[in-house]
This record gives structure tokens, sequence and C-alpha cells, in this order.
């Protein structure tokens, strides 16, 4: 498996590949994490080492993002998501490597923390916790504790009010 950042050639595949990740065979319409994606692209929070993209023999079978979010309007934290694995490929550590890969950039980068909306269960191996419980809000408290955070630094990370990118729109 190789890691790289995305291009913009990728798009296309990315977002194709992010559709069939989150299908919902009950659902009509493409799911949101599709939209979402494509907002993200041009938006003010986009940055573009936080879109890294796997690939097997060539062939892209996952992609994660992370977009600059705010805690309190001016602390920067990095919001990540959608992660997307092909589902053919699924279970075999793609989105273990991808969720490796954004964290060490973002330790490179002297990032404070990532936070996400997510199942605990999944993402508690990487160290993620309850975002809330260490005083990170979000914008909808009922997200409980699917509402996660790692911190990345040795210091207590301040407490506040979190909002991701713009087109999350939360
Ligand atoms: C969730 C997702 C990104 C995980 O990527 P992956 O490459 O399949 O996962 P990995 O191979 O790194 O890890 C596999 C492990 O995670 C577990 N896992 C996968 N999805 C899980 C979930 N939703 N809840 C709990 N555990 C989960 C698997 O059971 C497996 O456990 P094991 O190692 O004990 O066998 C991928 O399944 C996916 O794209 N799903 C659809 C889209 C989605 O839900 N994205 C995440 C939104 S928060």
């Amino acid at each position: 498996m190789r890691l790289r950042s995305e291009k913009p050639a990728d798009r296309q595949g990315i977002r194709d590949l992010t559709v069939r990740a989150f299908a919902d065979p009950d659902a009509a319409r493409e799911p949101g994490e599709a939209t979402l994606l494509t907002e993200l692209y041009t938006c003010e929070g986009y940055l573009p080492e936080y879109s890294v993209v796997a690939e097997v023999n060539g062939r892209l079978v996952g992609h994660a993002i992370a977009t600059r979010g705010w805690l309190d309007g001016d602390i920067p934290l990095l919001g990540l998501g959608p992660l997307s694995v092909e589902p053919a490929h699924q279970s075999q550590g793609v989105g273990t490597a991808l969720l490796t890969e954004i964290r060490d950039r973002a330790v490179e980068h002297g990032e404070r923390a990532i936070v996400l909306l997510g199942e605990p269960d999944y993402y508690r191996r990487f160290g993620y916790a309850p975002a809330i419980p260490s005083g990170i809000i979000p914008s909808d408290p009922s997200w409980g504790d699917y509402f996660l955070v790692l911190n990345l630094s040795t210091m207590p990370l301040p407490k506040g009010n979190f909002r991701y990118a713009e087109p999350f729109g939360v």
C-alpha cells in the first residue's frame, strides 16, 4: 500500500470511492459525505497536505481528509472526515494507515489536536477519546461520546466550543 497526498486528478476517483464507502442501499440519493467532500476542496479550511489517498497497485483504495476547525474561533485544530475505504478493501488496515498518516503529518506540523465525529469503538484504538468530558464542545452536543478528540501535545487541551470548516454546517 502506498500513501500520498491527493492530486487534483484524483478527485473524481476519491468522490466515487466515497460514494461507494458510504452507500446506503435504502437511500436514493448519493451520500452527504460525497457532497461535503466536494465543498471542502474549495473552502477556507482546506489544507492540501491533509487530503491523503491510499493506493494498492496504483488503484485508489482509501482517502482521508482533515480540514481546519476552530476552538472558540481562534485556536486552530484539525477536523477529520470523511474517511473512506473501498468496500472490497475494508478490514485490511487501510483505514488504520490513513489515520496514522494524518496523525503523523499533524504532529510534524505542530498541530494540537484532531477531532472527529465517529464510532468510538473504532477510533479508540488510535487514542481518540470523547471530547466533551475534556471541555471541547461541539455545536451539536447530542453527538455525545461520538464526538472524539486526539490530543497531539503533552499539554492538556484548552476548553471551548469547536466549529468545523464551514461546509460541515456545524
Ligand atoms: C470505517 C472504515 C474507515 C475503517 O477502515 P478499514 O480499512 O476497514 O479499517 P482497518 O482495516 O484499519 O481496521 C479494521 C478494524 O476496525 C474495525 N471496524 C471497522 N469499522 C468499524 C466500526 N464502524 N466500528 C467499530 N469497529 C470497526 C473492524 O472490525 C476491524 O477490527 P479488528 O482489527 O479487530 O479486526 C471503513 O470501514 C469505511 O470506509 N467504512 C465506511 C465509511 C465510514 O463509515 N467511514 C468512517 C466514518 S466515521
